[in-house]
């Protein structure tokens, strides 16, 4: 009897400690935030890709600052005050624009703020932006295409030729 109650804790307390790392793993790199539920169904395979809207017309931040930034709703509206008022979806933008209020977007990528990343410099240089984030102009819903890791940015660092920076104060300040 005691060497089954010491099997049974011994199974739970390793069990949830594996559960507990296991799910914390697949929660920050497979399923949470990789692609959360929109307040608005907006697809970048319409807009990006069948009707080839530059990423940069949207996200005008991009080349010149440390965020890409997300278009205002006034963007939006710049088309839909016409374009497919008849659709729920974009009754929903009307009603954000009617009451002023931000769309509140989910977040899809998160640096923590102990890390230094700057878009300017990477599009300055020339990057594309599907090198990052992959092939936004097929995807429905954004879908983050990487783990936000050390390893991620080194290893592009390193590959290119000149390098990107590998001192520790380059991206930790
Ligand atoms: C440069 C013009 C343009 C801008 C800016 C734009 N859209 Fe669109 N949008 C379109 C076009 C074109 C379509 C496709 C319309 C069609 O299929 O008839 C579309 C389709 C949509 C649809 C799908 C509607 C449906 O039910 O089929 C949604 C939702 C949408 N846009 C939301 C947005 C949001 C939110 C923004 C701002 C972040 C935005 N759009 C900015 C041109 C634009
Ligand atoms: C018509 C405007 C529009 C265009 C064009 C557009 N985007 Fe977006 N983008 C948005 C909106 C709105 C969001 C926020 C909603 C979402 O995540 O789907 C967004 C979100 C994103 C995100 C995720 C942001 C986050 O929260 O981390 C990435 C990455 C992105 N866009 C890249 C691109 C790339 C690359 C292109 C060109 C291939 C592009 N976008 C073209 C409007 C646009
Ligand atoms: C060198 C890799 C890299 C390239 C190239 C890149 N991005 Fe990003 N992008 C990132 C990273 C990393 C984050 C997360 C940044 C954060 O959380 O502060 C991000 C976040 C974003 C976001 C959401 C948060 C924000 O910064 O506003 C959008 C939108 C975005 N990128 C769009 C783009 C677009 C559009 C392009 C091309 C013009 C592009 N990115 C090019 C790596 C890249
Ligand atoms: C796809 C390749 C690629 C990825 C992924 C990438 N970088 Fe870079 N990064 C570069 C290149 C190339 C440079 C050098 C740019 C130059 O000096 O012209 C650079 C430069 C930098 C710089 C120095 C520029 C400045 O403004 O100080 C920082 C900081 C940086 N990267 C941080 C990051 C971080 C943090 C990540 C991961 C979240 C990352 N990078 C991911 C290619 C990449
Ligand atoms: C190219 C950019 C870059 C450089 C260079 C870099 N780091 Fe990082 N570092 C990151 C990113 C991005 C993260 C966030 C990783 C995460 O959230 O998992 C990180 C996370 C960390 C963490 C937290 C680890 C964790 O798992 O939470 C430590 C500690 C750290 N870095 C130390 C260093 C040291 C020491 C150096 C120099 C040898 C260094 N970093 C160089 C980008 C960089």
């Amino acid at each position: 009897m005691r060497k089954f109650i010491t099997t049974a804790l011994v199974v739970i307390v390793f069990g949830s400690i594996a559960y507990t790392l296991a799910y914390g793993f697949l929660d920050k790199y497979i399923f949470m935030e990789m692609a959360p539920k929109q307040p608005i169904n907006f697809s970048h395979k319409i807009h990006a890709g069948d009707n080839e809207i530059p990423c940069q017309q949207c996200h005008i931040y991009a080349r010149r600052s440390r965020v890409s930034g997300v278009p205002s709703v006034q963007r939006c509206m710049g088309c839909h005050k016409t374009v497919r008022i008849d659709s729920p979806e974009i009754k929903k933008l009307h009603s954000y624009w009617n009451s002023e209020k931000p769309i509140p977007w989910i977040k899809v990528h998160d640096v923590p703020d102990y890390v230094y990343f700057t878009h300017k410099r990477h599009i300055k240089r020339g990057l594309r932006c599907q090198e990052c984030h992959g092939a936004v102009e097929t995807m429905d819903i954004v879908e983050r295409q990487f783990p936000i890791a050390m390893s991620w940015c080194l290893n592009c660092h390193k590959s290119k030729n000149p390098p990107g920076p590998a001192d520790c104060w380059e991206c930790h300040i």
